[in-house]
């Protein structure tokens, strides 16, 4: 696709066209159809003397549950599988390479396999690859049930329901969440699953039991949190836990990794399988700072589809320490290799190098769509900085999609219901590679 196609069909789109390219839903319901009535916004934004198309529709379904249920993983700050489905579709072809610098929980990755594309990821944080490489090569449910069966997970649950289980000096921190119980199951769990050459069963408990930590509902092992993709903090959980009397109730940990692994797996069938047969020795992933990908050839990569980490927004460490203690990787380390930068200019300098390196990866007529989201209310327009920092590194700026979608927020955690009207926007810079 040439970019003047790209953006007449951005322009020209209408959301009911989806429903023919859905791929796992075709029901269509009444927030589709009133979707199908917004209408397109096109203004132009003027950076360094450059007119670029911004052009403001919703380009995918705000229904719930649309992705793939392999997505089902909470991560901070990651996006809806329809957003990297959107652009791969149209702007690769399967074989294709698509890369994703940041990837957090493995979105686009994930997405390019289910289409047939080849996935490239890298994140700084080496939990991603913990949360994305098992789900692209998933057990069946009788696996994972015969593997916790044999791990003795039982046993301890029992003897903990029995009142046998003792606090250990240095838990105090852990018993803010756990019950020392559960703290029990997940330690078996760690000895078995965190370590080198493990088989895929056990790196799909590792992640799923990474993602069962902490939550608000009895399908989290912790006591009631805040929702999964918050932070957790040790005293701001005390002060929940003496504010509403709670207190860490035992919780059946094999029980929890087999219904979430149920819940997962809900989707995946003999197609998504032979899917990602297929593609599995291409996929490459990695554990670098997006600024320096060695490990991903020049010109091997057709798509980049990304969002970067924000200015200064997103306390990635304080949301980890769990995630990290869990697995055994030095929450401190994982940290300092974030960038955050806390200034507009610094983030503007880190993007243009991730730029250059982008530039060297992609394949001459290669894309980028780099989404921005919205930064202290809008305050901040990221894209602003984008379109010069793509201009350095080379990059040609094609045009600015707003995926902009009415949703109705209900906040009903610890008691207070809170319904508000707000606006959901995802902002994409499209760049290309000169062909
Ligand atoms: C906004 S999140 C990406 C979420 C992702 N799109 C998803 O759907 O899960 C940004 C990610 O950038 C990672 N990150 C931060 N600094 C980095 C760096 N210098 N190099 C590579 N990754 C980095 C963070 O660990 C985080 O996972």
């Amino acid at each position: 696709m040439n970019p003047e196609l790209l953006v007449r069909e951005l322009r020209d789109f209408r959301l009911e066209q989806r429903r023919q390219s859905t791929l796992f839903d075709d029901s269509s319901d009444a927030s589709d159809a009133r979707a199908a009535t917004t209408t397109t916004q096109l203004e132009t934004l003027e950076v360094e003397g450059r007119a670029i198309p911004l052009i403001t529709n919703e380009f995918w379904s705000r229904r719930q549950r649309q992705s793939h249920s392999l997505h089902e993983l909470s991560y901070r700050a990651c996006f809806k599988g329809e957003l990297p489905r959107f652009f791969i579709e149209r702007l690769t072809k399967p074989g294709d390479v698509v890369l994703d610098p940041f990837m957090g929980r493995g979105t686009t990755c994930l997405e390019a396999a289910l289409l047939g594309r080849v996935p490239f990821g890298n994140d700084v944080n080496p939990l991603s690859r913990i949360l994305l490489e098992p789900r692209l090569q998933p057990p069946s449910l009788d696996e994972t049930r015969g593997r916790l069966d044999s791990i003795g997970l039982e046993r301890v649950f029992d003897d903990a329901r029995a009142g046998s289980h003792e606090s250990r000096p240095g838990d105090e921190d852990l018993e803010v969440f756990f019950h020392p119980g559960t703290l029990a199951q997940l330690r078996v769990l760690q000895e078995r699953l965190v370590r080198e050459g493990a088989d895929p069963i056990d790196r799909w408990l590792r992640m799923v039991a990474t993602n069962r930590l902490t939550g608000h509902s009895p399908g989290f092992f912790s006591v009631r949190t805040m929702p999964p993709n918050q932070a957790v903090r040790v005293e701001s959980q005390r002060r929940l836990n003496e504010k509403h009397g709670l207190e860490p109730p035992l919780r059946d940990v094999r029980e929890i990794i087999q219904r979430k692994s149920a819940s997962l797996l809900r989707d995946h069938d003999a197609k998504t399988r032979s899917l990602f047969d297929a593609v599995r020795d291409r996929a490459r992933f990695l554990t670098s700072d997006a600024r320096d990908l060695q490990g991903v050839d020049d010109r091997s990569v057709r798509l980049v589809v990304t969002s970067p980490p924000f200015v200064d927004i997103v306390d990635y460490a304080g949301d980890n320490w769990l995630r990290c203690w869990f697995n055994g990787i030095d929450a401190e380390e994982a940290s300092n290799s974030i960038t955050t930068p806390r200034r507009i200019e610094a983030w503007q300098e880190f993007v243009t190098e991730v730029f250059r390196e982008l530039e060297r990866c992609l394949v001459p007529g290669g894309w980028i769509v780099f989404e921005v989201g919205e930064v202290r209310n809008g305050s901040i327009r990221l894209e602003e900085h984008v379109v010069p920092a793509a201009i350095d590194a080379g990059l040609e700026v094609v045009a600015i999609a707003v995926h902009s979608q009415e949703f109705t927020k209900t906040a009903n955690c610890w008691g207070v219901a809170n319904n508000a009207k707000g606006t959901n926007s995802n902002r994409l810079v499209i760049l290309r590679r000169g062909a």
